[in-house]
């Protein structure tokens, strides 16, 4: 085990979260995270399952040095403003506990921090070991938990918010994964989710088409990972649509369910109180 991740097992001792979170199913994690082979692309967007799983964490292990970078070339650096937009929309106050679940390199952990404080609580669950390795370097200011979204290392009723970035189209099981984030909210807890969306105007669709289709798999290429980056539009195309994740949020127990479109309607952002 690489030294710094088992300094990630949370001792929480007093609060509201598990006193340690034991990370499980640390061997079949690192297996996973090997290297993506040649051959283990098998039009990943179609999968699902615990396929899908295995091949999700292999894609962001792989692509995980050069995530960073991509994100902010996609979207024009863009991505920090979205997640700050969806922030603003949960009304957290000083000291409050946070879970950002799928955090990858934890970008949330900045908007959230400003609206937490130093006394918060951010807790970032992600199952993809390097990712969060980059996070750690980076100096994302959560505690990382190596966990799975469909099974959340964490305890009942336990934090006042919750949010989750781009994650969502990746999880096996999506309403596994929403009744897991709802079971962790306290009553009266928010959610947010920002995710990819298929813009309405055909105009923007065609633009967005180009950009994503064409342009993301290319730019990737630059770094060798055109395969990888492939499945960023590939999946967008076959997540839920708005309509189709708000309803996916009421099932999971939400209320007050309601989007925000941004950036010409290519970004979506869900809330959901619980
Ligand atoms: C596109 S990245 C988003 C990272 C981050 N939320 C952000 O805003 O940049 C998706 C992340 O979700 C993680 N992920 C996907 N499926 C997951 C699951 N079932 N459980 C935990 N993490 C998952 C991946 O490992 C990856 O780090």
């Amino acid at each position: 085990m690489p030294r710094g991740v088992a300094a990630w097992e949370i001792s929480r001792a007093g609060t509201g979260f598990h006193k340690v979170l034991k990370l499980r199913n640390e061997r079949r994690y690192d297996r996973a995270d090997a290297p993506m082979a040649r051959d283990a692309t098998p039009a990943p967007w179609t999968v699902a399952g615990e396929e899908k799983q295995a091949y999700v964490r292999r894609l962001f292990a792989d692509i995980s040095p050069t995530y960073d970078l991509m994100n902010s070339a996609m979207s024009l650096r863009l991505h920090h403003r979205w997640r700050a937009f969806a922030v603003g929309l949960l009304d957290l106050k000083p000291g409050d506990a946070a879970a950002d679940i799928c955090c990858g390199t934890g970008d949330f952990a900045r908007p959230l921090r400003r609206a937490v404080g130093p006394s918060g609580r951010i807790v970032g669950v992600d199952f993809c070991r390097p990712m969060l390795e980059r996070g750690r370097k980076k100096g994302m200011r959560l505690q990382p938990a190596l966990g799975d979204a469909c099974r959340l290392p964490l305890r009942s009723a336990s934090v006042e918010c919750v949010t989750v970035g781009w994650g969502l189209r990746n999880v096996s099981d999506l309403s596994v994964a929403l009744r897991e984030i709802y079971r962790v909210l306290k009553p009266g807890g928010r959610f947010v989710t920002v995710d990819m969306a298929v813009p309405r105007s055909a105009a923007v669709r065609a633009a967005g088409g180009l950009l994503f289709h064409r342009l993301v798999p290319l730019l990737g290429g630059l770094f060798g990972k055109r395969e990888a980056y492939a499945y960023l539009p590939k999946s967008t195309d076959r997540f839920a649509t708005r309509e189709a994740l708000a309803d996916a949020l009421a099932a999971a127990g939400f209320e007050n369910v309601h989007w925000h479109d941004l950036f010409f309607g290519n970004i979506c952002v869900h809330r959901g109180d619980k």
